[in-house]
């Protein structure tokens, strides 16, 4: 890349766009996208540019409609057939790739295993058939609670082998939020591992599916991967070891043919309520929006060893860890540990060891890199690399500049990619072949999408303006509905705006049509890019019999992005205190996860809130980043904020 920053003081303001940076001419050469006119042209036929990209996959039969739009729920490429296993593997045996890395296996230990596509195929039809044996069929639901292993991805194309529709629970999850997962999805198998692996620490994973799987449940089997060897409990009958079913289990499984409509997957995401929501994706749509993207934004070549560092329990890690990759033929990596075990050199260990071209991770991890020093990535040798990704929350520009510098050299484009869970792929990232890139923007909507900035009746804010993130039309890989419960999808999506998907995320364009995106307007928090829902957190502390009410908040964090501050009151019964704080912040971890522990739990006698009785969290936000309060006069008790704001910087 060329282009020195204009300007010292890129920090202060938001808007750092005095900061261009240009892909070298031999990128841009070489890049599988580089003639701008694709914007154009994807614009003047849209339906027609996701035809174009859907000829790329490989169908039992051709669609009949590219869109079929249905009061805001959309079925894409209807009557057509395929089967995304085959698309992911078969297809590629017979086109010079049998023998080439599917996957790159890392283990936290250091252990390597490759699997080419022709051990992908074995090993996915072997376990097809397994599933098959144990009665499962089209339709039903498969629960994947395992760490980054390759067989993770195995049962995910297993399942879409069968039409089994999985559901992958992220393996940070505790027992509760495991279990809510899998009642709510129907289970009837569930895929697991004995433990696994946490900065040398063993996870427990296959106690927390006894745990869930206690009292009713429509799990019949649960499948157990030998990962670590740790002591578990196997229950005859229940618990089938992986290891022992795949030994005689035939190589060779039918791919079934599925329409493009039929589910692939649920994967749950946090919403403004308390009960996370089951976002399904389907077969067709999903994966022509994920193998484009992944094509287009990653510019993929033959050759390229490309990593995502995402788990593959977020949809980050399904869309392109496993997905998008394997459909085109690519080599992925998939990385068990974390970034700083056994050094905090991990990741460019990793780089360096295999080889690695293409990185793609998150800006929380990127800031938690230059606190911990420029000297890990500097012993390390960074040269495969050509281009970096970053996902998940908006970047900074000094970690955008940091990236650039010390992991890209200044050499490799960075495509900042803004999508969601719902979404499936990414849809606003600069190509990297095409566009100049600001460090903080995610550049603009890729080919075929319109997307854009609105105010709150729905208008089109002026450039520079700050407004609502929407969606004006539909696009391949969304989400179909919400599982079992098609009215909280048009609540959640379609009722705030007609016809506009609504993001939850504000968001501004600037007078080059470059988006700024600012985080989320609702309920949902962001932590260490993991989307929580503020709900879900209070509903686990007030479910501790001392507190009374809870209001949990988001406050900006230098690492994190974003951390959780809790403010409660407490019943008469309890006092407050150190004992209690960490009593609660433990409950929090045992009932939803490691990932939900606030950070700080404030005491308060009386929550702020409306004379309807609403908390007014806004006010909690200002108090904990330190900023001057707005509008108070809605609240219906005022005289608490004085107290909650003394108690705060205590
Ligand atoms: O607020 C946006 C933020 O992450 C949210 C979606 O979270 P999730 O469904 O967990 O998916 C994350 C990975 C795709 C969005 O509503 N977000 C995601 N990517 C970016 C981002 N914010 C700013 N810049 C990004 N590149």
């Amino acid at each position: 890349m060329t282009g020195q920053p204009a300007k010292e003081n890129f920090t202060n303001g938001l808007f750092a766009d005095e900061l261009i940076f240009h892909p070298s001419s031999e990128f841009k050469d070489n890049a599988n996208i580089q003639d701008s006119r694709i914007y154009l042209d994807a614009e003047e036929n849209w339906l027609e540019y996701w035809n174009s990209q859907a000829s790329k996959l490989s169908w039992f039969k051709k669609w009949d409609f590219t869109l079929q739009w249905e009061q805001c729920f959309a079925k894409w490429f209807v009557g057509g057939s395929l089967n995304v296993s085959y698309n992911c593997i078969d297809r590629h045996l017979n086109e010079g790739r049998k023998n080439k890395a599917a996957i790159i296996f890392e283990g936290e230990p250091g252990d390597s295993r490759v699997l080419t596509y022709q051990d992908l195929y074995r090993e996915v039809t072997k376990f097809a058939n397994v599933l098959k044996d144990m009665g499962v069929k089209k339709g039903d639901r498969v629960s994947l609670y395992m760490p980054m292993i390759p067989e993770l991805p195995i049962a995910m194309l297993a399942c879409a082998r069968i039409g089994a529709v999985h559901s992958i629970v992220f393996g940070g999850f505790a027992v509760e939020s495991l279990r809510d997962r899998i009642n709510d999805a129907g289970s009837k198998v569930v895929v697991t591992t004995d433990g696994g692996y946490r900065r040398g620490k063993g996870l427990p994973i296959k106690k927390n599916v006894d745990k869930a799987l206690e009292g009713n449940t429509s799990v019949e089997k649960v499948v157990v991967v030998n990962r670590t060897g740790a002591e578990i409990e196997m229950q005859e009958g229940r618990d089938l070891w992986y290891h022992q079913l795949m030994k005689d289990a035939p190589i060779g499984c039918p791919a079934e043919p599925m329409s493009a409509e039929d589910m692939l997957f649920i994967l749950y995401t946090s919403g403004t309520t308390g009960k996370p929501k089951g976002v399904v994706h389907s077969s067709g749509g999903y994966l022509v929006g994920t193998s484009s993207t992944f094509n287009m934004v990653f510019d993929i070549k033959e050759d390229d060893i490309y990593w995502c560092t995402a788990d593959i329990g977020w949809i980050t890690g399904h869309s392109y860890v496993v997905y998008g990759p394997l459909a085109n033929g690519a080599t992925t990596v998939v990385f068990e540990g974390a970034p700083n075990y056994p050094e905090k050199d991990r990741f460019w260990e990793v780089i360096e060891k295999y080889a690695v071209t293409i990185m793609y991770t998150a800006p929380t991890a990127i800031r938690a890199f230059m606190k911990w020093g420029d000297q890990w990535p500097a012993g390390r040798d960074l040269s495969s690399l050509r281009l970096l990704g970053s996902v998940g929350e908006p970047i900074n520009p000094e970690a955008w500049l940091w990236y650039h510098k010390n992991i890209g050299k200044e050499r490799c484009p960075i495509v900042d990619t803004w999508w969601q869970t719902e979404t499936g792929q990414i849809m606003v990232s600069s190509l990297p072949g095409i566009n100049a890139t600001k460090p903080g923007s995610a550049s603009m909507p890729l080919p075929g999408l319109e997307i854009d900035v609105v105010d709150p009746a729905g208008n089109p804010v002026p450039a520079g303006n700050s407004g609502l993130l929407v969606i004006k039309r539909p696009w391949p890989g969304m989400l179909s509905t919400v599982y079992k419960d098609p009215e909280r999808y048009l609540e959640q999506y379609w009722s705030r705006f007609e016809n506009m998907y609504f993001t939850g995320d504000k968001a501004v364009k600037d007078k080059d049509g470059y988006f700024w995106m600012l985080g989320r307007v609702d309920d949902v928090i962001n932590v260490s890019g993991h989307r929580m829902s503020t709900m879900e957190v209070e509903s686990a502390l007030v479910d501790h019999p001392a507190v009374a009410e809870a209001a949990v908040i988001g406050k900006s964090h230098e690492i994190k992005g974003q951390a959780i501050s809790a403010f409660v009151t407490l019943r008469d019964t309890h006092t407050f205190g150190d004992e209690l704080v960490k009593e609660l912040k433990a409950h929090v971890a045992t009932k939803i996860g490691a990932l939900a522990r606030p950070d700080d739990i404030f005491h308060t006698a009386e929550l702020p809130k409306t004379r309807s009785g609403k908390i007014m969290r806004r006010l909690l936000r200002d108090i904990a980043d330190g900023k001057a309060l707005g509008d108070t006069s809605t609240l219906a008790n005022p005289e608490t904020i004085s107290g909650l704001k003394e108690n705060y910087t205590e």
